[in-house]
């Protein structure tokens, strides 16, 4: 029942994925030769971020385009733009570590209406589309039913532009691990998102993220029947970064946890 733009989507990520592959496979012989991955995967990133924009452009000429690498390319159609990133979980790849996804989110009239993120070496396609639900594969997804934050587990992450504000970080890491079951920090934000909305993960939380690490992301929390919002209460993810995903439940109690520790830190 998956719609044409869903459609769409799932084809260009599915070509690019099968290049990625092949080239994660190649990566994990590269470990061990003096000069290291980075070359090698700074080239699959670019190889896949050109395979999206040709499927994606074919099939919707006119749309304009957010892409992590390349950046922003206008299209002749002002209302739509696909905003993707080809490889999210670099780190992860560069280590040969099998944990990364191929983000890919429909923004109409400013507002992201369908997204999808693909996890090639689980095969696995999250999909959700604005008030048609969210999915993976073919089953239908919900966040978790959590209510204590003392047994949720919590993912995280810290983007490079957080470096210099650790502090802040540490204070709601801190703050977070003395009060849920767990905290992972997996190392692909676009994946974390998709774990709220399939309920692996009770709650998200990130600073500074960029578009592309959340457009697809996002869509699949609220559809699922999650809630995000930024570290403010507010929605304004898509500009700051700023990104609490959760439950119903778990919401609330940790948004103000971590904006009490945010604050005592001395940050925003
Ligand atoms: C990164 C990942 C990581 C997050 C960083 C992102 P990239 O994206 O999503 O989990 O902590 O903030 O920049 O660089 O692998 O595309
Ligand atoms: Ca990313
Ligand atoms: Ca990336």
């Amino acid at each position: 029942m998956r719609s044409p733009v869903i459609n769409v989507m799932a084809a260009a990520a599915l070509k690019a994925a099968r290049g990625l592959i092949r080239d994660f496979g190649e990566v994990e012989q590269l470990q061990v030769s003096v000069k290291g991955p980075n070359d090698f995967v700074s080239a699959a990133d670019l190889k896949a971020e050109r395979t999206l924009k040709s499927e994606l452009g074919r099939a919707r000429p006119g749309y304009g385009m957010l892409f992590e690498e390349g950046g922003v390319s206008e299209g002749s159609d002002k209302r739509h733009r696909w905003i993707v990133d080809p490889l999210d979980g670099t780190h992860n790849f560069l280590h040969g570590i099998p944990h990364f996804a191929i983000s890919i989110g429909l923004e109409r009239d400013g507002e992201i209406v369908a997204g999808v993120v693909y996890e090639p070496t689980r095969d696995e396609l999250y999909w959700a589309e604005k008030g048609a639900g969210a999915y993976l594969n073919d089953r239908r997804l919900r966040v978790s039913a959590r209510r204590q934050l003392s047994e949720a587990m919590i993912g995280t992450g810290m983007a490079a532009r957080v470096r210099g504000n650790e502090p802040r970080y540490a204070a709601t890491l801190d703050a977070v691990l003395g009060a849920a079951s767990g905290v992972r920090r997996f190392g692909a934000a676009a994946l974390d998102l998709a774990y709220v909305a399939s309920g692996r993960l009770d709650a998200f939380w990130e600073f500074a993220l960029s578009p592309w690490d959340i457009a697809a992301g996002l869509l699949l929390v609220r559809e699922a029947g999650g809630y995000v919002s930024d570290l403010s209460g507010g929605h304004a993810m898509m500009a700051s970064g700023d990104v609490l995903a959760a439950n119903a439940h778990l919401h609330l109690p940790l948004a103000a946890l971590i904006r009490e520790a945010s604050r005592a830190s001395g940050g925003a």
